[in-house]
């Protein structure tokens, strides 16, 4: 079942609208305040939509998250059901230090096409390709590294691989640079590192590493549509971590998630820019309203572009 391409516009206003809510918190050192100001907009403009939405994906359990909690229905119940993946605010310290790369971002399937992610890390690659073997989560560095190079006709020493900078990934680090491959490390905001491969112009050849779970679903939403390969295992560090996902329903804890297994069927993907960052630009007060950008995906619809929106201040 398709999803009616009417909704891409009224998701891009979602997230639209509540990037516009963040935007006032920009620079103010206030991750939380930030956040807030984002989920609330995001949860009133959903709520507005005919739909029965159910979040899949959002701030957490009920009892963590009053707003886009796991589980939360939203929508006037009148339309289509939807599940629903948020991530209100992507890089809350991009956005409390007016750093480039604040995004607003949203994921729609029809019901039950979305994977229900635990909060936990996930160790992910992503790259802009079809075939199976060429990259994999469980290959070495290096044989990703030189199979890709093979495949792209390139030598190890052309590829860019971008990566979160954190000591967790020390060891992967030393052996890029140690092949000769160029890196980007990102400080934060693994969603945008993870489509940098849909598009030569990024000059991103590979993405990988550990980052949050739910991004890792957020950006598969996107890369499916981009026809990429993208491979997620979820990592958990608790016992606490393994009875949510034992709830959720994951049997096994070492299982690697291919892209089908994460998202099916159609979906819809929404990042909209709050600061300037890769992918879209962030948002511009030009007179009296603002402007902004939309990196926007609908698989049914072959969609797949920059959106650029005005709103009345
Ligand atoms: P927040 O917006 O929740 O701060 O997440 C930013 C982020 O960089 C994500 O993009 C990434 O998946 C995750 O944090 C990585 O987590 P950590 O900072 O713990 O390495």
């Amino acid at each position: 079942m398709t999803i009616d391409a009417k909704y891409l516009e009224k998701f891009v206003k979602v997230t639209s609208k509540a990037a516009i809510a963040s935007y006032f918190l920009v620079g103010k050192k206030d991750k939380l305040a930030a956040d807030k100001a984002a989920v609330d907009a995001m949860r009133t403009e959903l709520n507005k939509l005919d739909m029965q939405g159910k979040v899949v994906i959002g701030e957490g359990s009920l009892d963590k998250a009053p707003m886009l909690y796991t589980g939360e229905i939203l929508g006037n119940r009148k339309g289509p059901k939807f599940d629903i993946a948020v991530d209100p605010l992507e890089g809350t310290n991009f956005a409390a230090n007016n750093l480039p790369g604040a995004l607003t971002v949203i994921a729609v399937a029809n019901e039950s096409n979305l994977f229900n992610a635990p909060e936990t890390y996930m160790d992910k690659i992503s790259a802009n390709l079809n075939e199976r073997g060429v990259v994999d989560l469980d290959f070495s560095i290096k044989k990703n590294i030189y199979n890709l190079s093979e495949y792209k006709n390139k030598s190890p020493s052309m590829l860019t691989v971008c990566l979160l900078d954190r000591p967790r990934h020390k060891k992967i680090i030393d052996k890029l640079n140690a092949l000769g491959v160029k890196l980007k490390l990102i400080t934060d905001g693994d969603v945008s590192g993870a489509l940098l491969v849909t598009n030569e112009k990024y000059n991103v050849d590979l993405f990988l590493g550990i980052g949050g779970g739910p991004e890792g679903v957020l950006a598969a939403s996107a890369l499916d549509t981009f026809n990429c390969f993208f491979q997620g295992k979820f990592l958990f560090d608790s016992i606490e971590e393994k009875e949510i996902a034992r709830n959720l329903g994951i049997k096994d804890f070492n299982k690697k998630y291919e892209l089908n297994e994460i998202v099916s069927g159609d979906s819809i993907f929404c990042a909209t820019g709050i600061t300037s960052g890769d992918i879209v630009d962030g948002i511009k007060k030009n007179n009296n309203e603002f402007e902004l950008e939309t990196f926007v995906t609908h698989k049914s619809m072959g969609v797949r572009k920059i959106i650029k929106t005005k709103y009345k201040i």
